[in-house]
C-alpha cells in the first residue's frame, strides 16, 4: 500500500509535516512529490529544514508561471508520477495550484484523493484558492475538515456525509509540536523590539499587491502605525513595492525584512502584540499562540478565527486599519478558547482514516481479482 503526498508551496510544507512523522511512525509507505511551485531557499529549503521533512522524492521543478500554464505543468508532470509508481492513494493539502492538480491528475486516474483542510470557503470566486478549493473538495474521497464550519460548507455543497471527517486542523498540529522550538528562539538580535511592544505584518495575496492603491493605502496605514510594524516580505510583494515605484513608503513605524522561516516568524508573533496579514496559515497560528489579528481582507475562510473572537476582518483603506489597529492595541482581550480538535492528534485521526481505507480498498481489490478469476 502505497500513497503519494503532493506539495508545492510553503503552506503545504508546513501542513504535511506531522502527517509524514505519523506515516513514518506508523510504518506507511509513502512518497514525497513536490511540484516546484516554491523554489527560491527562503521559501522552500528552510521549510523542510526547519520542520524536518525527509527530501522530496522528486521534484517536478514547475516554477513560477501564469495559474494555468502553472497548474497544467503540474497535471502534465503528476500524472506521469502516478502512472509510473500506481500510488493506492493520492494525498493533497490546502488550496494552492499544486493542490488542484494533484487530485486533477489522481482522479483522473481512479486514484482516490485524500484532502486535508477540505471545506474552507471565503466565497469568494475571484480568489485563485477559493476555485481550487471547490474543484478539489468535489473530486476528493477522504475530505479532511479543519472545522465544523467546513464541514457544514461541505454538506450544504450536496458532499456526501460519509466521505467527510471533522479531524481538526493540521496547521495547529505543527505549530503545538514546534512550540519549545518557537519560544527559544527569542527576537531577531538586529531588532530592538520589546515584548508586546510591535507588531507583525505579512502581505502576499495579489488583490492586495497588484493593486497599487490598495498596496499604498495598506503601506500608509502601517507606517503610521503606534507600535512598530516587522514586516517579512513575500517575493510578489518585494516585486510589486518596486513596480509601482511604492519603495518610498516603507517609512515611519514600518520596518521590512527578508521572507522569515517558520520557526523565526512565528517566535516574532507569539511576542507580538498584533498580527496584520491577508495570509490564511497566519489567521490560525495567531490564533493558537493568543496573538489578535486582523485580516486585511474582504472576506476569510478562516472563519472559526473569528467567531472564537481571535480575528478581525477589515478592507485595505487606510481609516479602518488604523482604527482597528488602535482598537485592539486599547481593548482586545487576548484570551479566546481555540476551535475545537486543533491539537496534536490531527494527523493520528487522518492517518487512522487513510489506513483503514487502503485496507479496505486492497481487501475490495482482490475480492474483485478472484471473482475474476472464479
Ligand atoms: C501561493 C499560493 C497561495 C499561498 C502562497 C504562500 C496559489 C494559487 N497560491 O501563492 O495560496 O498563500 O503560495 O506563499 O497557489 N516567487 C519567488 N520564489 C518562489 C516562489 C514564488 O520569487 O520560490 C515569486 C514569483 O515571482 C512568482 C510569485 O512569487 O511569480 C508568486 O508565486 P506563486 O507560486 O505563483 O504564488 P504565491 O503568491 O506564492
Amino acid at each position: 500500500m502505497s500513497i503519494s503526498c503532493v506539495v508545492g508551496a510553503r503552506p503545504n510544507f508546513i501542513k504535511i509535516a506531522p502527517l509524514i512523522t505519523e506515516m513514518q511512525r506508523r510504518g506507511l509507505e509513502f512518497r514525497l512529490i513536490h511540484t516546484g511551485q516554491h523554489y527560491d531557499s527562503v521559501m522552500n529549503d528552510v521549510f523542510f529544514d526547519q520542520l524536518e521533512i525527509p527530501l522530496p522524492d522528486i521534484n517536478l521543478a514547475i516554477g513560477s508561471a501564469s495559474h494555468g500554464q502553472q497548474t497544467g505543468e503540474a497535471l502534465i508532470k503528476l500524472e506521469q508520477d502516478f502512472v509510473d509508481h500506481k500510488p493506492d492513494m493520492v494525498v493533497v493539502v490546502g488550496d494552492v495550484n499544486s493542490t488542484l492538480a494533484g487530485a486533477l491528475a489522481a482522479t483522473k486516474l481512479n486514484i482516490p484523493v485524500a484532502h486535508i483542510e477540505a471545506g474552507y470557503r471565503s466565497f469568494d470566486r475571484t480568489m485563485p484558492e477559493e476555485i481550487n478549493r471547490v474543484i478539489v473538495d468535489h473530486i476528493s474521497d477522504y475530505l479532511f475538515a479543519p472545522t465544523n464550519d467546513a464541514v457544514e460548507n461541505l454538506q450544504a455543497e450536496g458532499i456526501s456525509a460519509d466521505k467527510i471527517f471533522h479531524v481538526g486542523n493540521i496547521m495547529a498540529e505543527t505549530l503545538l509540536r514546534n512550540m519549545e522550538k518557537i519560544s527559544k528562539r527569542g527576537k531577531p538580535q538586529d531588532m530592538d523590539l520589546r515584548p508586546q511592544g510591535y507588531a507583525v505584518a505579512t502581505l502576499h495575496r495579489p488583490e492586495n499587491t497588484d493593486n497599487i492603491e490598495r498596496l499604498s493605502s495598506i503601506l500608509s496605514a502601517f507606517s503610521k502605525s503606534p507600535l512598530p510594524i516587522i514586516m517579512p516580505l513575500h517575493p510578489r510583494t518585494k516585486q510589486a513595492i518596486n513596480e509601482h515605484g511604492l519603495g518610498h513608503m516603507l517609512n515611519g513605524r514600518l520596518r521590512i525584512t527578508e521572507a522569515m522561516p517558520y520557526i523565526d516568524i512565528l517566535s516574532l508573533v507569539q511576542n507580538a502584540r498584533l498580527v496584520l496579514t491577508d495570509s490564511g496559515g497566519l489567521q490560525e497560528e495567531a490564533c493558537v499562540l493568543q496573538v489578535p489579528c486582523i485580516t486585511i481582507r474582504d472576506n476569510t475562510e478562516r472563519m472559526a478565527t473569528i467567531s472564537v473572537g481571535a480575528n478581525r476582518l477589515v478592507p485595505a483603506d487606510q481609516d479602518k486599519i488604523l482604527e482597528t489597529l488602535l482598537d485592539v492595541i486599547e481593548h482586545h482581550s487576548t484570551k479566546w478558547k481555540t476551535p475545537e480538535l486543533w491539537d496534536v492528534c490531527v494527523s493520528q485521526r487522518i492517518v487512522d482514516i487513510i489506513r483503514d481505507a487502503l485496507l479496505r480498498n486492497a481487501r475490495k481489490n482482490q475480492e474483485v481479482a478472484f471473482n475474476g478469476v472464479a
